[in-house]
């Protein structure tokens, strides 16, 4: 018995061993790869750079972010967190859930706490906007809510606690913030996944008085 096949072609004559048949394919691999080198040796310079920016589009818009300006061209469906984060790499807002549902990504719009996820960025065009970047004093001096977050453990992994200050500093401003029950009540839509809820109860609760003597000296 022959032990190495040989596929015939039409008509019956032999047309390819086996070993012929891997010989073949191996020298055109070889050939290919040595091919498919010197193709992207040439075609290096040629590569594309960077991916663009998906958020960039036709939409002028100007904002102030933590007091700088922006002057942007925004894709229309891009929301204000991917732009925070993505374009202007303020990334202390955080992307829990996107749908609005965890308060991860809270910042201030012209004093404002709204859920980042879900505000197009352009609807912020002539707004103020403040991240969680942008409430610390100049000098360096943490606002008093962050400073209180830290005084009571308010945090274990810490992933919420950029929305969670964001939305304790407008509690406070709104007039939310007079008994345990309404703090609970305006700070439901803040989601911790390491329930971190009673130091962050008490942070809230010790640092209102200090915002409220302060007269907003500390815009957040
Ligand atoms: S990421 Fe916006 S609410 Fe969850
Ligand atoms: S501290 Fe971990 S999710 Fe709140």
């Amino acid at each position: 018995m022959n032990d190495t096949p040989t596929w015939r072609a039409a008509g019956g004559q032999p047309a390819l061993s086996r070993r012929t048949f891997m010989m073949t394919t191996a020298a055109s691999a070889g050939v290919a790869a040595a091919g498919g080198a010197a193709a992207t040796t040439t075609d290096a310079p040629d590569a594309p750079d960077a991916p663009a920016n998906p958020h960039a589009g036709s939409q002028a818009t100007r904002v102030t972010v933590n007091g700088k300006s922006h002057e942007l061209a925004l894709e229309p469906r891009a929301s204000l967190l991917d732009v925070l984060r993505e374009q202007l790499g303020l990334t202390g807002a955080k992307k829990g859930c996107d749908h609005g549902q965890c308060g991860a990504c809270t910042v201030h719009i012209d004093g404002c706490r709204v859920a980042s996820c879900l505000t197009l960025a352009v609807k912020t065009d002539g707004c103020a906007v403040t991240t969680i970047e942008g409430i610390e004093s100049p000098d360096g001096t943490l606002h008093p809510m962050q400073q209180s977050f830290i005084d009571h453990d308010a945090l274990q992994c810490g992933y919420c606690t950029p929305g969670q200050v964001m939305a304790a500093i407008a509690c406070v401003r709104e007039g939310h913030a007079t008994s345990d029950a309404q703090i609970r009540e305006y700070m439901s839509g803040n989601i911790c996944r390491c329930g971190a809820y009673a130091g962050i109860l008490e942070a809230i609760r010790e640092a209102a008085p200090q915002m409220l003597r302060s007269q907003g000296a500390r815009h957040a």
